[in-house]
């Protein structure tokens, strides 16, 4: 793409940034902190209708139309099976639900928010006629039953129970982060049955950070950020330093940069006490090599400065930037080679970062990464041609 097209894509998308009506009812406000949009709808035309592919190791399952209609959708769903389906992730008609559905972090939803979500649902949402499509797994493994034995092995289906010895604000976090946010259903470690390896703050693998699709949602337990920073990035998809891009920016373009500043400052609270371990420093840093040197003057010293500083909340900073120092380097590649973009709010409209898969080999695409987690003062971890390797 040109950089006139780029500057044109940006600007279409500021354009179709999801306009918000200054009210909104307390069961959309309820369907826009869990993001159901993200996952429920593929056709901005048909809103929540589903049909968004997920895979899953033996073949992709669809999301379902979750629009009042009587016969593709949830019209004949009573509170009581909505309520099952979200809990404890059964359909009204039986069958257990993937868990590609965040059923294990909607659980915890109080059935007071889960009634306002539902009625949002049922009487503010328009009817779809989208049928549903069937899952492309193969028989025998098509047959749900061994999600019954998942769920028994790793569903827990109670709801959130506060914590009397924190502050309301802290509770309030520590319900939408676990609940309705699923904030886990990206940055908890699964194991080895896709399950997420906790559910709650009080295990430390809980937000610990974990790869997706070729990102990684990092760390964000403790004060890596402060209240401020943090509030900013889930509100403009900025902070002074850095940007955030792939699924997160879509996480802030539909969800986060909605949410009421109480509820920002409120998650922001309760994930900044989570208890961290001491970063062990990286057995390997990362070193500087002339050529990325010359590469990086060349073909990013323009836009990200020589000092690595950015500009004007409009490049992010590469000096001291999470994404650039993540001992975990997925999401790094990933910019680098297929460009990325950053969320579009209110704050901001979006902006791109060009792909640079075409320029550089796996060799000097590490090397230029080296480069740039070992300058301005960063000492991250070193990146191996394999890495991008894996991600080409
Ligand atoms: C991360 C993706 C994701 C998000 C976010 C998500 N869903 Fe789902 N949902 C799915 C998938 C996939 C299915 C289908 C699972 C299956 O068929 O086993 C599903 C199924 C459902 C079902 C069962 C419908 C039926 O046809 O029987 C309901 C109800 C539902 N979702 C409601 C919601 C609501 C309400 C929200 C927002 C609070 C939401 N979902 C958010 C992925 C998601
Ligand atoms: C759909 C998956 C997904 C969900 C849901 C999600 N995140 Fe993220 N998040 C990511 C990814 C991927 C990144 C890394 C983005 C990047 O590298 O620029 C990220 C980055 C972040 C960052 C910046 C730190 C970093 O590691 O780069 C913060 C802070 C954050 N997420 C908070 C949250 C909170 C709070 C929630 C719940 C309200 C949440 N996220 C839900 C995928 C997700
Ligand atoms: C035309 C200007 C431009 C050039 C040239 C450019 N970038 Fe970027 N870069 C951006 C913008 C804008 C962003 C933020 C938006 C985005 O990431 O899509 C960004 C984001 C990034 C990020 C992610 C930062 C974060 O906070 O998550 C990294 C890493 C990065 N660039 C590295 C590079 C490297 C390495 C080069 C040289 C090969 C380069 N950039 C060249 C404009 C540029």
């Amino acid at each position: 793409m040109s950089r006139l097209t780029l500057a044109t894509a940006s600007l279409l998308l500021a354009l179709s940034a999801p306009a918000m009506s200054a009210q909104v009812s307390k069961g959309e406000y309820i369907a826009i902190l869990g993001d159901c949009v993200a996952c429920h709808t593929t056709n901005s035309e048909q809103p929540l209708a589903g049909g968004m592919a997920f895979p899953t190791p033996v073949g992709d399952v669809y999301s379902t139309n979750i629009t009042p209609d009587k016969t593709h959708g949830i019209g004949a769903y009573t509170l009581s099976d909505f309520t099952k389906a979200m809990r404890d992730g059964v359909a009204k008609e039986g069958h257990d639900l993937y868990p590609a559905m965040p059923y294990t972090s909607y659980a915890k939803m109080h059935d007071a928010d889960l009634e306002a979500l539902y009625r949002y649902l049922m009487d503010e949402v328009e009817p779809q006629a989208v049928a549903n499509r069937p899952a492309d797994i193969v028989w025998p493994l098509s047959m749900r039953w061994p999600l019954g034995m998942w769920k028994w092995l790793y569903h827990d289906n109670s709801q959130f129970e506060p914590d009397s010895t924190q502050s309301d604000e802290w509770n309030r976090g520590a319900y939408l982060v676990q609940g309705a946010g699923h904030c886990g259903t990206c940055h908890t470690p699964r194991g080895f049955s896709m399950q997420e390896l906790a559910l709650d703050g009080k295990n430390g693998n809980y937000l610990k950070g974990a790869e997706l699709d070729g990102w990684y949602a990092g760390d964000i337990r403790g004060d890596l950020y402060s209240q401020e920073e943090m509030v900013a990035l889930l509100k403009t998809g900025r902070s002074d330093k850095e940007a955030v891009l792939g699924p997160m920016a879509e996480v802030i373009t539909h969800s986060s940069q909605h949410f009421s500043d109480d509820d920002l400052n409120s998650i922001v609270t309760y994930v900044r006490s989570l208890s961290t371990t001491p970063v062990t420093k990286p057995t390997q840093l990362a070193q500087v090599s002339e050529s990325a040197k010359t590469d990086y003057k060349m073909y990013c010293g323009t836009c990200h400065g020589s000092d690595g500083a950015g500009r004007d909340h409009i490049i992010p900073a590469l000096a001291g930037n999470t994404t650039v120092l993540a001992d975990n380097p997925a999401s790094l590649v990933n910019i680098l080679l297929h460009g990325g973009q950053t969320a579009t709010t209110k704050a901001h409209i979006g902006y791109n970062m060009p792909a640079y898969d075409w320029k550089f080999n796996d060799q000097q695409a590490a090397d230029l990464l080296n480069y740039i987690r070992a300058s301005w003062g960063n000492q991250g971890a070193a990146v191996s041609a394999k890495n991008i390797k894996a991600q080409r």
